[in-house]
C-alpha cells in the first residue's frame, strides 16, 4: 500500500498509472471502523486502484472543541487499510490542503441543505463541499464512494459534483450497523454500554416508520415516534424528519415507494448521532 502526505507526490503517482485504470476514491476523516472499510471493499469490487484519504477537515466543524476532540488513530487506520489491500492512502497536513487564512468560496446546494444537518450545523456543508472539491481536483477519480448514513452529505456531494462538472460517478453505500442496529460511527466509542443500549431506539424508530408508512399519516407517525423519544429522556431528539429523497424537504404526504427518507439526529451524553432509512 502506498502512503502519500503530499498532493504533489500523490498526483504524480496517479499520473504515472495507465490511463485506462478505473480509479475509485473514498474520502474519510479517519478513526476508521467497519462502515468506512465497507466503502473501500465496495470500491475494490469495481475498480483497478482504490485511494482512501484521511483528513480531519477543519472547515466542516462547527466548533473548535469538536475538532480538537475528533479521534485520530492514523497508525491503526493505516494497518486496517493495508489489511484489506487498499492501494493508496493520502494523509495530508492541513497546509497541504488549505492556504493560511484561506477565504472559502460560497456554494449553492439548491435547497438540499435547508433542513436537518444544514439547519443544525451552519457552514458544515460548505466545509464538506470545499474539501471534496479540493480532494477531487487532486485525485480526479472515476468513482467516489460515500455512506448513505450521511444521506444529506451524499445528496449534496452528488449535486455539487454535477455543478462543478467533475466526471466522477458518486456511489452511495448502505449503512453498516452494529448487531443492535445502531449505525456504526466513530462517536459510538464515546458511549457507555447503557447509552449504546438506549441509542438503539434511533434505528428501532426508523424501522418502525418504514414498517408503518402508508398505513398512518406522516403527522401521526411522527407524533408516535416523538413520544417514544420522550419516554427515554437521556436520549435527546434533535430532529425527526420525513423528507422527500430528491430535495430533502419535509413532506406531509408520502412520495412513491423508495422516494421517502426518515432522518433522525439525537444526542446522548453529549454525543450526537444521526441515522436515516429510505422507504
Ligand atoms: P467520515 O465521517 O470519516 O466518513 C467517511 C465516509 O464513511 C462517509 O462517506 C460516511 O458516510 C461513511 N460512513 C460513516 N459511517 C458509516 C457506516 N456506518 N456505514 C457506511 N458508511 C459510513 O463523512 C466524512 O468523513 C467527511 O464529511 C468527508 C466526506 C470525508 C469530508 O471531509
Amino acid at each position: 500500500m502506498k502512503i502519500f502526505k503530499l498532493k504533489e507526490e500523490l498526483k504524480s503517482y496517479l499520473n504515472s498509472q495507465a490511463k485506462d485504470k478505473i480509479t475509485s476514491f473514498v474520502p474519510t476523516m479517519g478513526a476508521l471502523h467497519e462502515g468506512h472499510l465497507s466503502l473501500i471493499l465496495n470500491a475494490k469490487k469495481n475498480s483497478d486502484l482504490v485511494i482512501c484519504s484521511i483528513f480531519v477537515n477543519p472547515t466542516q466543524f462547527n466548533n473548535l472543541k469538536d475538532l480538537e476532540e475528533y479521534p485520530r488513530t492514523p497508525n491503526r487506520d493505516i494497518k486496517a487499510l493495508s489489511d484489506i489491500n487498499c492501494d493508496v492512502v493520502y494523509l495530508p497536513e492541513i497546509s497541504n490542503i488549505y492556504q493560511t487564512n484561506e477565504k472559502l468560496k460560497p456554494y449553492h446546494f439548491n435547497g438540499l441543505d435547508t433542513f436537518m444537518e444544514g439547519k443544525d450545523r451552519p457552514g458544515h456543508f460548505e466545509g464538506v463541499a470545499t474539501v471534496i472539491e479540493k480532494l477531487f481536483k487532486i485525485v480526479r477519480p472515476n468513482k467516489a464512494y460515500f455512506g448513505q448514513k450521511d444521506l444529506q452529505q451524499l445528496q449534496i456531494i452528488k449535486y455539487i459534483t454535477k455543478q462543478l462538472n467533475f466526471e466522477t460517478e458518486i456511489i452511495g453505500v448502505s449503512t453498516k450497523r452494529e448487531r443492535s442496529g445502531l449505525a456504526m460511527s466513530s462517536r459510538n466509542k464515546r458511549l457507555s454500554s447503557s447509552d449504546l443500549d438506549k441509542a438503539t431506539l434511533i434505528y428501532k424508530t426508523l424501522l418502525f416508520i418504514k414498517e408503518n408508512a402508508y398505513k398512518h399519516s406522516i403527522e401521526e407517525l411522527k407524533q408516535t415516534c416523538i413520544q417514544k423519544f420522550n419516554e427515554e429522556p437521556k436520549l435527546h431528539l434533535e430532529y425527526l424528519e420525513i423528507v422527500s429523497l430528491d430535495n430533502l424537504h419535509p413532506i406531509d404526504m408520502y412520495k412513491h415507494k423508495g422516494c421517502n427518507a426518515a432522518c433522525i439526529a439525537a444526542s446522548i451524553s453529549s454525543v450526537r448521532l444521526i441515522d436515516n432509512i429510505i422507504f
